[in-house]
Parts: structure tokens; sequence; C-alpha cells
């Protein structure tokens, strides 16, 4: 009589158990998670994937830009296969995004490690810095990141770019040591939440990554002059917070204003002096532009030029609008995707291929080895928001399709 195997399954309860810790450290009353890279809540969530890695008996490493690189040794000395994600979040944030791929990489060891069996590649865990921020993680082990220019990397607060990584274990003079080669590591599959609603409208369980679009990001610096709010007549301001409010619209014309997908976004501001009774002298903000196509964002950005210059006359301002981190967009690899596929319909899990318009740690990776991502719905596309949501059981069929698909490139590769 043929026997029935069961495939390999990841405890659901077990990454379960750890999503939910991982999101108590730096939990909002709100039930948001703040855990901004390089905070007291960041560190402790490091030392919280330290401890479990430790549990797991994978070799710890942290190199010069704080990466942490937990590796479960293979049968042969053979390149590693990679996976994980990152575990800062936005201000605000929720408790999946990044969190799931590191703590689903994490339960594929555990699960891997129960069932006694080792991967012929080694397998590496990899939690990377500053996601959130500007990548410096999966830039340094890619080789991209700016080692000439801390000033790309300070924090809003202030905080130079070589106390953070200090603070982490990291070493800015030797950033350059963090970069990898395909040589070392032969494929990276990451898992993470799809922070949009296309699986959820189409009700597909898994996306299967195409490719990861691109990121400009500006930081725009209006200077006008204070003065009085009720002595100033209206004809003689150069208001700062007036010229920033008409070029905040023009960024939402520049994406909606011509055809596709593109979006752009003015997400953070700094209003000086701001006070109710002062004409503001100051503005600084964001611009967030995205698309797959790297001359639509040229297009937006030769629109937005445009109109600085308008609003410069208009408003009496000065206006300087200067890029501040670029993210060239990364196709996934044909034969990654091929197999995560694959390895859907084995596990009868319904799939859609697309592309991320979300950044992630994979865009900086793949540039040196072949990546490939996983996605699993997002309730409502909600994310870098408190009320993010995937069940419990989404979560578990996207690191069940992670542990397949590190067991068949194992042996692909
Ligand atoms: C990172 O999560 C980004 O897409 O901004
Ligand atoms: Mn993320
Ligand atoms: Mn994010």
């Amino acid at each position: 009589m043929a026997t029935i195997t069961t495939p390999l399954q990841v405890n659901q309860d077990r990454l379960h158990q750890k999503l939910f810790a991982l999101a108590k450290i730096g939990q909002l009353p709100s039930g948001g998670v703040r855990r901004t890279a390089y905070s007291v809540e960041d560190l402790a969530a490091r030392e919280f994937v330290i401890t479990a890695m430790g549990q797991l008996d994978m070799a710890i490493s942290i190199d010069t830009a704080g990466n942490i690189i937990g590796r479960y040794h293979g049968l042969q000395d053979l390149p590693a296969l990679a996976t994980g994600s990152h575990i800062d979040t936005v201000p605000t944030g929720g408790r999946y995004d990044g969190a799931l791929g590191v703590l689903a990489g994490l339960e594929v060891v555990a699960t891997l490690r129960e069932s006694g069996q080792r991967l012929h590649h080694p397998l590496e865990v990899i939690v990377f810095t500053d996601e959130e921020g500007e990548m410096i993680g999966s830039q340094a082990m890619a080789g991209t990141a700016l080692v000439n220019d801390a000033e790309a990397y300070r924090r809003l607060e202030g905080t130079s770019i070589q106390t953070c990584l200090q603070r982490i274990g990291g070493n800015w003079e030797m950033l350059p040591t963090a970069q990898r080669t395909a040589q070392d590591i032969a494929a990276y599959l990451e898992l993470h939440v799809e922070q949009g609603s296309v699986l959820e409208t189409l009700q597909r369980q898994i996306g299967v990554v195409q490719g990861i679009v691109s990121l400009q990001r500006y930081q725009v610096t209006i200077l006008g002059r204070p003065n009085h709010a009720g002595t100033t007549p209206m004809e003689m301001r150069q208001d700062a917070l007036y010229a920033a409010s008409l070029l905040i619209a023009a960024v939402h014309d520049a994406a909606v204003n011509i055809p596709g997908d593109q979006v752009a976004t003015v997400g953070y501001l700094n209003v000086s002096p701001n006070a109710p009774n002062i004409v503001p002298g100051q503005v600084d903000f964001t611009i967030d532009l995205r698309d797959v196509s790297l001359e639509t964002i040229q297009t937006m950005v030769d629109t937005l030029r445009q109109e600085v210059r308008a609003i410069k006359v208009a408003t009496g301002t000065q206006i300087k609008l200067e890029q501040q981190h670029s993210v060239e967009p990364t196709l996934a690899s044909a034969q990654i995707q091929e197999t995560i596929v694959s390895v859907c319909e084995n596990l009868q899990l319904s799939h859609y291929s697309m592309p991320s318009r979300a950044i992630h740690d994979a865009q900086e990776i793949g540039r040196f080895t072949p990546m490939g991502m996983i996605f699993v719905p997002s309730q409502a596309g909600i994310s870098h928001a408190e009320d993010e949501y995937t069940s419990q059981e989404q979560c578990t069929q996207g690191a069940n399709v992670l542990l397949h698909t590190l067991l068949q490139l194992d042996t692909l590769l």
C-alpha cells in the first residue's frame, strides 16, 4: 500500500508565540509597535532574536553594519542560502512588517532541527539594520552603501551614523567589510506581508514577487521670513508653509496627472517656528516617489522642478529640492519565482505574481545574488500602521512556502 507522506510543516503556535513576544517590545498603548532603528526598543528586540538564534544552536555574528547573521550549518561546504528581513519599525508600525520574515526564518530552522534535518547549504537568517530608514544593513552587504557620505545616514533627530552603529555592535569606519558576494550567498529569499490589498482583493493566498519598484526620496527646504501673523499684510508675506502647501499639492498631482500606478507621498513635515501667531519662516519636508519605471519617476521629478520655480516666484520664498535617497528597482530571479510557484502548487495554495511597491532588504541583496520574495495578504491592505494584520493561518502558509522553497533551492543550486 502506498504511504502518503505529509510535507514537513512549520509549527504555527511556536511561530506566533515569537511574533507576539517580539510585538511586546516597543508595543504602544494602541496595540501598534514603535521600534525605530537604534532605539532602546530596537536593541531589546535584537537581544530577543540573538537569544532565539542561540536556542537553535546557530552560529551568530554581527557585521560592521550591525546586521545580525545566524547560521545553521549545512552538510556541505557551499555558499549559504539566506533568508531574513528586519525588526525595526516605522514610528507607529504593526507587528508583521519585517518581524514575520525574521521569525519565519527562525521557525524554518527550528522545524528542520526538530526533524533532524540539515540542508546541504548553510542556512543563514539575517536581521538587516534600519530597513525603515536608509537600509544601511542590506546596502552594506550589497556594497551599495554610501561609505563616503555619513550625512546620508544621519537620523532626523540628529544622531550620527557612527554613534548609531556603535550602539548595535557595528562600525561605520569598517562598513565595507560587511560586503558579501554570490560566492558566499547562493540565493536570498524573504517572506513579508504584502502591505497592499492585491492578494486580499483577488483572494489569493501567496504573492510571488516579480520585482521591487524604485524609490527616490527628496528633501525639501523652504525658507520664507518669520513675521507677525497679525501685522504682516498678506501681500508682504514670505510664508514658507503656504509655499509648502502649493508644492505638496503639486506632488500629489505629479503622480495622478500621468497614466500609470506611480505613487508620490509627503509623509514628513516640520514647520518652524510652528506657532499660531507667526508667519512660518521655514518648512522642511520629504517627497517619496515610487514606480517600476525610472523614467516615470524622472517625469514626476521634472514636473516638480518646474513647480518649484513657479512657487518660488509666486511666494517670494527660497526652495531647495535635494535628492536624499535613491533605490534602483530590482528583479526577482526567474528560477526562484518558478520554485515558489511549484511549492505553492504542491502545498495547494493559490498564488499570484506581482511587483512589490514597498521597499525591502531583498532589493539590495538582489543586486549581487538571485533573490525572491514571498508575500502573504495584509488585511484591508493596511501597513505602516497600528492595525496591520495578517492571520495566524496566513503567516503559517507563508512560512511553509518559505520552508519548502528553501528545501527546493537546496537541491537546485
Ligand atoms: C519600507 O518599508 C518602505 O517601503 O518604505
Ligand atoms: Mn518591511
Ligand atoms: Mn516597512
